[in-house]
């Protein structure tokens, strides 16, 4: 579909921080003075980033992913096309950056209980995202699933992820004990070369592979086919997907900060987190956006939560992101956002227009606390409840700003996802830290691997029996 330049200006996001200066928070807001003076500090990280777009040795593929893949789509398309016709069941097997983008698209963008619809109605097979090895998870998926009729994307950059590669093992040998070809039943997404799974293709003969490109972290990957593989099982329109990247990409080609929405939103974040606002809470009103706030976890605590610059300079920055859900959390964490301590900022994720709108019917005329809300729509009732926190919250002097969705669609969904990288990578520059690193994460993945017997980790296995509970500590 093309997008005319009428559709690009309805569905355009956009940042409202009026909630974020001192015009209306006082002197807890931020001034023009505060923006002014990390002016300089803001210029140098759009720079940066801009400088070092696409390269893959400072981890920075992810910017270009909107306009390299042309081949890559077709590919993805004619082999999506054959699953959604060969398979009932589509499962991603994955975790962190290779699961959280498969399952944010499919609840933003697929029916809330697609998988409940029968499949007349469903665009696609039914679709699983299995990012945890609780064996109670594994055994009951398995209870839902006909093995011969399900597709397996095996989605890891290394190949070498314990969690992923014991699904995996345990599906190939329940596969091959059922009498099936594993290679049939499996699509691998993974590292070109250096990866487990390539080596794995070739002993099963040729399994159906994507790559993952070298500069491309796993929580940077929803644009590429770790994202858009099981986005196009879904039917959903990934082209799409891409333009409005692309879209967001350029709407951010400038260094003022009164025009780049992803620059401004790095900048308040960056101010809030040196004032000491260690907590970033991401409330979208809408149900299908909930799992953006999971995604969006992932990419802003693991990019900047780091303990060293850049320079080598200690450090211990990032910022907590908490997910809540608006309205439902309003009933059980906004009365802490409110009056609790000053350590927040709040994102919301605001929809323009529902793709349902459901009319509140009148009734009960003699019961005014009741009666009022008849005639109004869910909508309506929603977006009023959205305005009303942020209104409560920034009358009681608290951080918050509004990411403006007009509306829930594939082109919009890019938009977002290119926005929030972008802010990550501009925030990751102004903290002066690696952004792509996880060092944290491969210390946790090691510890398992010595615990578990693999060769090469005696030494720090002698570590961790040395680390055991100690029992004077235990009641
Ligand atoms: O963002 C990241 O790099 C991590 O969260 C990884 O995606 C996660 O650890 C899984 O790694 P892999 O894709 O190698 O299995």
């Amino acid at each position: 579909m093309t997008v005319t330049e009428e559709m690009r200006n309805q569905w355009r996001i956009t940042v409202d921080y009026t909630n974020m200066t001192d015009k209306y928070l006082g002197p807890l807001g931020i001034s023009k003075e505060a923006l002014e003076e990390v002016r300089p500090l803001a210029v140098k990280a759009y720079n940066y980033v801009k400088a070092n777009r696409g390269k893959d040795g400072l981890f920075m593929g992810w910017t270009e992913l909107p306009y390299n893949q042309r081949e890559i789509v077709a590919d993805i398309l004619e082999t999506a096309k054959g699953i959604r016709k060969k398979f009932e069941y589509f499962v991603v097997l994955g975790i962190g950056g290779s699961a959280l983008g498969p399952a944010m698209a499919f609840s933003a963008l697929c029916h809330l209980h697609y998988n409940d619809l029968p499949r007349s109605k469903r665009r696609g097979p039914k679709f699983y995202v299995e990012d945890n090895v609780d064996p109670v998870r594994m055994k009951e998926l398995l209870d839902v699933i006909d093995l011969k009729r399900t597709c397996f994307n095996v989605i890891s950059k290394s190949g070498a992820t314990s969690e992923t590669m014991t699904q995996f093992l345990i599906v190939s040998d329940l596969l091959k004990k059922a009498g099936e070809d594993v290679k049939d039943h499996v699509v691998f997404t993974t590292d070109a070369s250096r990866g487990n799974l390539v080596k794995i293709s070739r002993e099963l003969g040729g399994v159906k592979s994507f790559v993952l490109g070298d500069g491309v972290g796993g929580r940077f990957s929803e644009l590429s086919p770790v994202g858009l593989l099981p986005a196009a099982v879904l039917g959903i329109d990934i082209k799409m997907m891409l333009k409005g990247a692309a879209y967001m990409d350029k709407l951010c080609k400038t260094h003022d900060c009164k025009k780049n929405p992803a620059l401004v939103s790095a900048v308040l974040q960056y101010i809030a987190m040196k004032r000491g606002k260690n907590i970033g809470v991401m409330m979208p009103y809408s149900d299908n956006l909930r799992y953006v706030a999971d995604w969006y976890a992932q990419l802003w605590a693991e990019s900047l939560g780091k303990n060293i610059t850049r320079t080598g300079q200690m450090c211990n920055v990032g910022q907590t992101p908490v997910k809540a859900l608006g309205v439902t959390d309003q009933h059980s964490q906004v009365q802490l956002y409110t009056e609790g301590p000053y350590d927040k900022v709040i994102t919301f994720l605001s929809v323009g227009s529902y793709k349902e709108k459901t009319p509140i019917p009148h009734g009960y005329v003699d019961i005014p606390d009741v009666n009022f809300l008849g005639g109004h729509t869910m909508e309506e009732l929603i977006q009023a409840e959205n305005k009303a926190t942020a209104y409560a919250l920034t009358r009681a002097g608290r951080l918050n700003y509004t990411v403006n969705v007009p509306v829930i669609n594939a082109f919009t969904l890019g938009e977002l996802l290119y926005y929030f990288e972008l802010q990550t990578a501009y925030a990751g520059a102004m903290l002066d830290i690696d952004t792509y690193n996880q060092p944290g994460v491969e210390a946790g993945k090691k510890a398992t691997f010595a615990l578990l017997g693999k060769p090469g980790y005696e030494e720090q296995r002698k570590q961790l029996d040395g680390a055991a509970p100690d029992p004077a500590y235990i009641v």
